[in-house]
């Protein structure tokens, strides 16, 4: 059953937030799912969470996995961010270079992906695989790596220099690495990285942890066979994003300004 008819209030607001109008109203006006969902639900699970009363389970299809309001954690008002504190917490993270020799606990990393996990994705397709560092000596081999192929492609000559003295500017001596990989042939797997990596960044800087892009290895990954064997990326995947994280070794104290974000207002 998808709406229990007990409970339910014929609200209409499940009906309103499928993304595929799926949902119809039977005689009664209860909403229920049309034969069509088997095949098109993408199981982004807005009929359950908009659901005032908690009447509606999504069952298990063919394409989607099923979802109970049990299953759902309950959204707490109390604990809902001002738009204050949201503009300082978005306009406050910055991209972190230097980091404290001390590695981040493997289930506050766990909790990290869980929550970049709730990143928008094309049709909530979620292709986001990540594979992580554990060890300092696992993120450094792979700076390493991504400087021999810089050295010997003759790409920017002026990191390869700073590694020679012991410098690191390709993963600025973090004790992790996070490299988001998906398959090529999907809807949309450069977008969904991005994004899942953005969140990524904005749970570390949640957490009191520092984050910054690693583009050296994410476009070095994605040409060589060596870095791609290492981080075990199977074939038909494309490497789509890639982070460093790690505990800051220092606080930020002020917000550096950006230019005016242009907008073209159409009427
Ligand atoms: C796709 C992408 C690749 C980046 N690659 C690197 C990088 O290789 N090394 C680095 O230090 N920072 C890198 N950055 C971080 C940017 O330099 C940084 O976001 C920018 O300077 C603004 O600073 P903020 O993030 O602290 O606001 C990258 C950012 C993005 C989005």
């Amino acid at each position: 059953m998808f709406a229990d008819k007990d409970i339910c209030k014929r609200c209409g607001a499940c009906l309103d937030e499928c993304p595929f109008d799926l949902i119809v109203e039977d005689r009664e006006g209860f909403p229920k799912l049309r034969p069509a969902a088997k095949k098109t639900c993408i199981n982004c699970g807005h009929c359950v969470a908009v659901c005032p009363v908690g009447a509606v389970t999504l069952p298990e299809m063919p394409v989607t996995a099923g979802l109970s309001p049990a299953q759902c954690a309950p959204f707490d008002r109390e604990l809902k961010v001002t738009p204050e504190q949201a503009d300082q917490f978005l306009s406050g993270r910055r991209s972190v270079r230097t980091y404290k020799d001390k590695v981040v606990p493997g289930e506050v990393l766990e909790h990290l992906f869980s929550v970049s996990g709730f990143a928008p994705s094309a049709k909530n397709g979620q292709p986001a695989r990540w594979i992580v560092t554990r060890t300092p000596e696992a993120t450094r081999r792979l700076a390493g790596m991504t400087v021999d192929y810089m050295a010997t492609n003759s790409i920017m000559p002026g990191v390869v220099k700073n590694w020679a003295r012991g410098v690191d500017k390709i993963l600025h001596g973090a004790p992790h690495v996070a490299v988001a990989h998906a398959p090529e042939d999907g809807f949309n797997p450069a977008e969904d990285c991005a994004l899942a990596a953005a969140y990524l960044e904005l749970a570390a800087h949640a957490h009191g942890l520092g984050a910054c892009w690693a583009g050296f290895l994410m476009e070095v990954a994605e040409g060589c066979c060596n870095i791609r064997r290492e981080l075990g990326i199977p074939e038909g995947h494309g490497v789509y994003a890639a982070l460093i994280l790690g505990y800051p070794k220092y606080r930020y104290k002020r917000i550096p300004t950006r230019r005016p974000v242009e907008i073209g207002w159409l009427d």
